[in-house]
């Protein structure tokens, strides 16, 4: 079995990365009176609060003291279906929005900005992917969580990072050819792994395609004692390099778990926070990236996962804005393919809470 070549040439958008967003800074005041709002304004509306491990720690921190979740995109997704809570606001990026709304149709979704998207949305529109699926009329449609709900309507089966590999095992074992979207470098990981016949799409995430694999041989001969730590997001060369390779939630419990003084970490550097409070006492080294004249101008922070702050979570409880809107006919559309992973996830016991290989 190997990667197929698909019958139609496929050309992504060319994204660009926005620059790092500047937050004014907080004084310790400040920052204190805001984060007593927000606690506040939740209770008010009654809203629990989902982020991400990539967000601003001080997010994390909030979202675990006012009982929301900080978790990988497999977990918020569920974390969501089941909280009592009438509205949930998402730190993190516009298609965790969507995948939250497309599970919980009657709930509110507050987003603190909706322009925070990812590049692997952004590189896979729905008309080009559609013609590519229908090009492979053969092949099951296996799309990553990063992508729009008009493409998780056209697919059979969403993914995380946290739960790609026993799918793929899983289909690839009933004989089915997948196509694969949009993450090129999580396919071909997962097609190396699993043996099976992928075609892929060939979209990238622009942060984890910054992280640099001979840098990276340079910075393991300086610490020989560092495990290394791989989000699958990331080119061959650096997965080949890597002691752990998976989701965030993954890597997180591979720093609490493993006897290494040291890791080196190639994912969003937001993690950390995350990793230091599950093991206070390792050093966390950040993988190098592309530096000057790399295509993420951040390196190693997800620009659009930058765009949530304290500030303007506060501005969207008050005002109630933003608000995620799926149209109702995509999401009726999409959410079969949202929740067959949810189901498979529940049948097999994956990244259930202290389960799983997530
Ligand atoms: P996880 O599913 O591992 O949280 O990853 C989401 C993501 O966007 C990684 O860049
Ligand atoms: Fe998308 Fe990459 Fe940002 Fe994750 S880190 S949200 S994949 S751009």
């Amino acid at each position: 079995m190997s990667q197929a070549q698909s019958p139609i040439e496929v050309r992504i958008p060319e994204i660009q990365a926005p620059p790092h967003p500047e937050w004014p800074a907080l004084s310790a005041a400040e920052e204190r009176d805001l984060k007593d709002r927000i606690k506040a304004l939740l209770k008010r509306n009654n809203a629990t609060l989902v982020a991400h491990y990539y967000t601003d720690a001080r997010l994390q921190a909030l979202a675990d003291e006012t009982g929301g979740c900080v978790a990988d995109s497999l977990e918020m997704a569920r974390f969501g279906a089941e909280h009592e809570a009438q509205t949930l606001v998402v730190c993190g990026v516009r298609f965790m929005g969507e995948t939250a709304k497309i599970l919980n149709p009657e709930k509110r979704i507050l987003m603190p900005d909706l322009n925070a998207t990812c590049s692997l949305d952004e590189g896979c529109p729905a008309d080009p992917f559609s013609a590519f699926c229908d090009a492979h009329p053969d092949h099951t449609v296996v799309v990553y969580a990063n992508t729009s709900a008009a493409v998780k309507a056209r697919a059979d089966w969403m993914v995380t990072s946290g739960i790609a590999l026993p799918i793929v095992e899983h289909l690839a074992g009933r004989g089915e050819k997948i196509l694969w979207a949009p993450d090129k470098h999580l396919g071909h990981y997962i097609q190396r792994v699993t043996g099976a016949e992928m075609t892929l799409w060939p979209g990238a995430c622009v942060v984890h395609e910054e992280f640099k694999s001979v840098a990276l041989e340079r910075l393991r001969r300086l610490h020989p004692d560092a495990a290394v730590l791989v989000h699958p997001e990331s080119p061959a060369h650096v997965i080949d390099q890597a002691d752990v390779v998976g989701s965030t939630t993954k890597l997180i419990k591979a720093v609490g778990a493993m006897k290494n003084p040291e890791f080196i970490v190639a994912t969003d550097k937001g993690i950390f926070y995350k990793m230091q409070q599950t093991a206070p006492d390792k050093r966390l080294l950040e993988a190098p990236t592309g530096g000057e004249g790399a295509t993420c101008q951040t390196c190693a922070h997800c620009p659009w996962m930058g765009m949530n702050a304290l500030q303007n979570l506060a501005a969207c409880l008050e005002t109630g804005e933003p608000e995620i809107q799926v149209d109702p006919a995509t999401a009726r559309q999409a959410v079969r393919s949202v929740q067959r992973m949810l189901d498979f996830a529940q049948e097999h016991g994956i990244g259930m809470k202290g389960k799983g290989n997530a």
